[in-house]
């Protein structure tokens, strides 16, 4: 499939903003939705719309089994070995407080330690600080270098004995950088620590096989990867979320019920309380399908030549300072976070913004990160595979314009 072809299904390219057609370079925070996931989240609001594994009725039914059907996708997409494993939410920021509450509940106790990158989201972060404040546990950070690579050489001094658990992004959403979690995982299993990666980003731009990787929780969201919002995935070894008690009660997560004490549903329903994203979450199934295709053939290579000439573009501009740099050119995905000397993030952001150009800038929920650093902000380009490098030019062309405006 050619990049043309893969784009004609995303209508919103389509469009215009202040009479210049739309570059949608803010495919780190959500991607464009493609016309099969709209459609078909609307034909189940018009004609299948049921609640899910309540009731015998014929929509019911309907609902459930396609619901099951993208759990089913989803399994197989990861290569999980069982669907009790695919735990359904409204992103990876539920995933991953679901984890960090529940986790925690059955395994965390005063003294013991869990540890975050540097570079993490703020998603993969509070979380960690509500639970160690809570439980009285302590936080440790693992660092990145000047090119935002991790240091991953101090990964085992780092673990103590008390150390429970390591929570690390899959790909920084600020760095752009893909972590050898992998290693990280090895690491921290020979030394009995469990591993949750944060594949926000990481599921959009690598194969992600959950037994290979051998990780122990795997957290990403449906809409940076084509399906609808609030379409989340939370992978967990199965005897580990056995083990774990229910994060939220409610609805469905229930075996019997009396009015003091109560049993809870098996395996993934005891973590899905209440009505689920019956609407949203089947668009997983063709979501996966175009993520397959934006990772083939003349769409992948397409992106990787716009990866390429950007970066070259970039780092030859002696005005712009581009964080995350990493040694093999490989490990680098299509997102670039820079500053430009002299001239501020946002007032290039809203230039650019007139002249077309979605980007984002500021601190990326990633403050530490950006301030780690030596930025106060930044401003972000990340590509899709519907991105042309026609597109990829006129950003180019465009920043220099921008800047020349502001200097
Ligand atoms: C690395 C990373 N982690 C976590 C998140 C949070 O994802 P969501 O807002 O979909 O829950 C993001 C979103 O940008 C991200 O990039």
């Amino acid at each position: 499939m050619k990049t043309e072809e893969f784009r004609a299904q995303f209508p919103g390219l389509k469009r215009e903003v202040y009479g210049k057609p739309l570059v949608y370079l803010d495919n780190a925070a959500t991607s464009l939705r493609p016309e099969s996931v709209a459609k078909m989240q609307c034909d189940l609001a018009l004609n299948h719309n049921a609640n899910i594994h309540r009731a015998v009725h014929k929509l019911s039914a309907e609902a459930t089994d396609i619901y099951e059907e993208s759990r089913e996708a989803v399994r197989a997409y990861i290569n999980a070995k069982d669907t009790k494993e695919i735990i359904f939410t409204s992103g990876t920021t539920f995933s991953i407080n679901l984890v960090a509450n529940s986790f925690a509940d059955a395994f965390i106790h005063e003294g013991d330690e869990i540890i975050v990158s540097q570079a993490e989201h703020h998603s993969n972060l509070l979380p960690w600080q509500f639970i160690c404040h809570k439980k009285s546990a302590v936080l440790k950070m693992l660092p990145v270098d000047e090119r935002g690579e991790l240091r991953l050489d101090l990964l085992p001094e780092l673990i103590g004995k008390r150390t429970k658990l390591l929570a690390l992004c899959h790909i920084s959403n600020v760095l752009g950088i893909v972590n050898p979690i992998k290693k990280a995982i090895e690491i921290a299993h020979e030394r009995g620590v469990k591993v949750l990666i944060d594949g926000a980003q990481g599921i959009v731009h690598c194969p992600v096989d959950v037994q290979d990787l051998d990780c122990d929780f795997y957290c990403f969201s449906g809409h940076k990867i084509f399906a609808s919002t609030a379409s989340g995935i939370l992978y967990g070894k199965e005897e580990l979320l056995n083990a774990m008690p229910p994060f939220l009660g409610g609805g469905e997560m229930v075996g019997t019920v009396n009015f003091r004490e109560s049993t809870f549903a098996p395996l993934p329903y005891k973590f899905e309380a209440g009505t689920q994203n019956i609407n949203g979450t089947p668009t997983l199934i063709p979501a996966l399908e175009l993520l397959k295709q934006s990772r083939e053939g003349e769409v992948k290579d397409a992106l990787e030549k716009i990866k390429l000439f950007v970066y070259q573009a970039l780092k030859s501009n002696n005005r712009v300072h581009l964080y995350g740099d990493p040694i093999n050119f490989e490990d680098k995905i299509a997102l670039f976070s820079f500053t430009v000397e002299g001239a501020h993030h946002e007032d290039l952001a809203l230039i650019l913004d007139k002249m077309g150009i979605a980007l984002r800038s500021g601190y990326m929920c990633a403050e530490p990160l950006v301030n780690r650093m030596g930025c106060t902000g930044m401003l972000r380009a990340s590509f899709a595979a519907y991105n042309t490098m026609q597109e990829a030019e006129y950003f180019i062309s465009s920043l220099d314009k921008a800047i020349a405006m502001l200097i």
